[in-house]
């Protein structure tokens, strides 16, 4: 069978934020046979990046050397009981439907976000109600070497928006624990959240969600809004009008307005508070030396 790859593959298609630069080549493996035997085939110089929705992301203007490997045909839904299996390619939104119906809670605290089960568990996705890695059971990835590994929850050590799995790995799947509940019950949830979300966030907007993380014991978006930065813009980036630590794309933004708008935000919440914001966001790609940190 041929192999999905694409050349110079423009990011912009696949990001939420609608931005970003041609990848080198796109590669969609059609399911861990395909993609380890293109691991095992691949120069170990050649750079590598996974992605999932692209919700979380900025890529450069430039695009991205190397290749991108997008899990999309990873698709598999298993359950067992109380358990599930699922690809890394799964969208959480259709997911959580298809849980809901069958009576399976537990993950609704991730009502509403845009990203897939893979890019979900290697940000360790989170919301107030809960972070994913409270719920998940073990995880099975890819080495570098093409090598399938699985770890279990206590073998891996999560944080903020972050777990521990050695450089270049793909994650391939996770096993959630999951509560069986009303059908009914899970669905308010769900709804409740995504009023909640649709109350406070731009989510018919282009956008990587939140920009940065939230300091400890205080919210980014308030500390922007104090900054009096809401509906700031450079070219069509803009510090969301309704939740201040989102940047929206108003229609034509490249990552060079988003980053500019980005770092005057930190500037001025550093001089107004002392407080240094972190990226959530992930940014790949070519970007100007000292941009990425
Ligand atoms: N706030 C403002 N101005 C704003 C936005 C927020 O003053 O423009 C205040 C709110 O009034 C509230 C506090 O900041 O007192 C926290 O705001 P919110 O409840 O909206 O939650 P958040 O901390 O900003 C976090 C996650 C979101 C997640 C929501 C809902 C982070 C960085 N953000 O936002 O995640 O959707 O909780 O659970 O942890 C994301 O990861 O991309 C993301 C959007």
């Amino acid at each position: 069978m041929k192999r999905d790859i694409r050349l110079n593959e423009p990011m912009a298609r696949h990001t939420t934020f609608r931005i970003g630069g041609p990848a080198e080549r796109f590669f969609v493996p059609s399911g861990i046979g395909d993609l380890r035997a293109f691991l095992e085939e691949c120069p170990r110089e050649e750079p590598m990046t996974l992605i999932g929705a692209g919700s979380n992301l900025l890529v450069s203007d430039d695009g991205i050397r190397g290749t991108v490997i997008h899990l999309g045909a990873f698709q598999s839904v298993r359950l067992d009981e109380d358990r599930l299996l699922s690809g890394a390619g799964v969208m959480l939104p259709g997911l959580l439907q298809q849980l809901a119906r069958q009576g399976l809670g537990g993950l609704e605290f991730l009502g509403g976000i845009p990203g897939t089960v893979g890019g979900g568990v290697r940000m360790n996705a989170g919301t107030e109600g809960g972070w994913i890695a409270d719920r998940l059971l073990s995880v099975t990835y890819l080495h570098a070497s093409g090598a399938l590994q699985r770890k279990r929850h206590e073998e891996i050590t999560f944080g903020y928006r972050r777990m521990d799995l050695p450089e270049g790995t793909c994650i391939v799947g996770a096993e959630f624990r999951l509560e069986p509940d009303d059908p009914m019950r899970i669905a308010e949830r769900l709804r409740e959240r995504m009023a909640k979300r649709r109350k406070t966030q731009p989510i018919h907007l282009a956008s990587a969600g939140c920009i940065f993380k939230n300091p400890p014991g205080d919210a980014a978006g308030r500390l922007i809004e104090a900054a009096g930065l809401k509906g700031a813009r450079i070219g069509d980036a803009e510090v969301s009008p309704l939740h201040a630590n989102f940047v929206v794309n108003r229609g034509k933004a490249r990552a060079s307005d988003v980053l500019s708008l980005i770092r005057r935000i930190q500037e001025r919440v550093r001089e107004d508070t002392g407080v240094d914001l972190e990226f959530e966001i992930e940014m790949i790609g070519v970007f100007e030396k000292g941009a990425v940190s």
